[in-house]
C-alpha cells in the first residue's frame, strides 16, 4: 500500500526540460537597470537566467521539454491520455496552453487544461495527476510546468527584473507496475488567499483590462513585496516538506536529495537548515536560470535526474512556493 494508501502506486517514468538560448547574465542587466552584478549575486544567488525569442511561446518551451520527457518514458505521445500545463504565462488567456501543447505534439487522445497557481503549479499538477491516475480515470499523465516569465516582467523595475527567467520542465506519470518503478509517496498543497497582494499581475484580466489609457502603467507585469514573500516563503516550504517526509514514514536523513523552488539561494539556505538536511543534499540551478516560477522544481528535477544526482531507490522530496500565496511538496521514492 502506497503511503497515501490508494491501491494503485504512482510513478514518474520520465522527466525533461528545455530553456531557451538566450542568456541574459547579470552584466547585461547593469545596462539596463541601476544594479550590480553583486547586489544580484549577494541577496539571491542568480548569476544568468534564459530569454525565448519573440517567436517561441510558452506553449513552444513546454512541447520541448515534453517531448524530452516522452523520450525518456519510451512514450509516444500518442499514448498519452492526460496534460497538465502549470503556467502563469500562457501563450492566450484561452485556450489553454495545454491545447496548443496537445497539438504541437499531435496528443490528440489526451485531455488537456491548464493550471494557474504560480510556482506552485507544477506540484499541483503532480497531485492532481497522481490522483486520477490511482482513481483510475487515466492510466498516464504528461505534467508540465513552462512559463514566459520575460512578456510579464516590468524591465524598468530593478526589484523584479533581475529575478525571472524562461524555461520549462515536464514528467510523465503512469501507474506503477512494480516496486523498481517508483513511487510517488505523499503529496501536499496549501493555499493562502489572504496575501494575494503580496505577488502578482495586477493587469490584463477582467480586474483591470489593459486599455489605451493605462497601457504605459505596466500593469501586465510582476509587482511583489519581496521581504514579505520571503518570510512565508521559508515557512510554508518548511512546513510543507515535513508534511510529506511524515506521511511517507521518512526522517530527514533518508532523504537523498531535496529539490526545492529556485527562487532565491538565501530561502533554500533557511528551509535546508531549518529541515536539518545537509546542503549538499540540496539541489540548485538558479544560477543559471533565476527564478522560473512553475517551470523552476520541474527544470531543476529533470537535471538532477539526468546528472545522476538522484539513483533508483532513493528518497527525493520536492518542494515550492509562489504567488496566491500558494506551496505545495511531493516525497518521491525514484
Ligand atoms: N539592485 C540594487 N539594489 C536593489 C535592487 C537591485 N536589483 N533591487 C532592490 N534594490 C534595493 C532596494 O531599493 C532597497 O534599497 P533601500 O534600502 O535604499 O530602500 C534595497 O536594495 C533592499 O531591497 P529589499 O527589497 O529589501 O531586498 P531583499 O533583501 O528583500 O531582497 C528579493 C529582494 C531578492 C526580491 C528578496 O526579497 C526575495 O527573494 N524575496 C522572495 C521572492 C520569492 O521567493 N518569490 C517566490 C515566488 S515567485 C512567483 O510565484 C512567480
Amino acid at each position: 500500500m502506497s503511503a497515501e494508501h490508494s491501491q494503485v502506486s504512482v510513478c514518474i517514468a520520465g522527466t525533461g526540460s528545455y530553456v531557451p538560448e538566450k542568456v541574459l547574465t547579470n552584466a547585461d542587466l547593469e545596462k539596463l537597470v541601476d544594479t550590480t552584478d553583486e547586489w544580484i549575486v549577494t541577496r539571491t544567488g542568480i548569476r544568468e537566467r534564459r530569454i525565448a525569442a519573440d517567436d517561441e511561446f510558452t506553449s513552444h518551451l513546454a512541447t520541448k521539454a515534453a517531448l524530452r520527457a516522452l523520450e525518456q518514458a519510451a512514450m509516444d505521445p500518442a499514448e498519452i491520455e492526460l496534460i497538465i500545463v502549470a503556467t502563469i504565462t500562457p501563450d492566450t488567456l484561452t485556450p489553454a496552453t495545454a491545447c496548443y501543447v496537445q497539438q504541437r505534439l499531435g496528443a490528440f487522445g489526451a485531455v488537456a487544461f491548464d493550471i494557474s497557481a504560480a510556482c506552485s503549479g507544477f506540484l499541483y499538477a503532480m497531485k492532481i495527476a497522481k490522483r486520477l491516475i490511482s482513481d483510475g480515470a487515466f492510466s498516464n499523465a504528461l505534467i508540465i510546468g513552462a512559463e514566459k516569465l520575460s512578456s510579464f516582467v516590468n524591465w524598468d523595475d530593478r526589484s523584479t527584473c533581475i529575478l525571472f527567467g524562461d524555461g520549462a520542465g515536464a514528467a510523465v506519470l503512469r501507474k506503477a507496475s512494480g516496486p523498481d518503478d517508483g513511487e510517488i509517496l505523499a503529496t501536499e498543497m496549501g493555499t493562502d488567499g489572504r496575501q494575494t497582494h503580496l505577488l502578482n499581475i495586477p493587469g490584463g484580466g477582467s480586474a483591470c483590462p489593459i486599455t489605451i489609457e493605462n497601457a504605459d502603467k505596466h500593469l501586465a507585469t510582476m509587482s511583489m513585496l519581496g521581504k514579505e514573500v520571503f518570510k512565508h516563503a521559508v515557512t510554508r516550504m518548511k512546513e510543507s516538506a515535513e508534511k510529506v517526509i511524515a506521511r511517507s514514514n521518512l526522517k530527514p536523513e533518508d532523504i537523498a536529495l531535496v529539490v526545492p523552488h529556485q527562487a532565491n539561494l538565501r530561502i533554500i539556505d533557511a528551509i535546508a537548515e531549518r529541515l536539518d538536511v545537509p546542503y549538499d543534499r540540496v539541489f540548485t540551478n538558479l544560477q543559471k536560470y533565476g527564478n522560473t516560477s512553475a517551470a523552476a522544481v520541474a527544470i531543476a528535477l529533470d537535471e538532477a535526474h539526468r546528472s545522476g544526482r538522484i539513483k533508483k531507490g532513493e528518497h527525493v522530496v520536492l518542494v515550492v512556493f509562489g504567488a496566491g500565496l500558494t506551496w505545495a511538496a511531493a516525497a518521491i521514492r525514484w
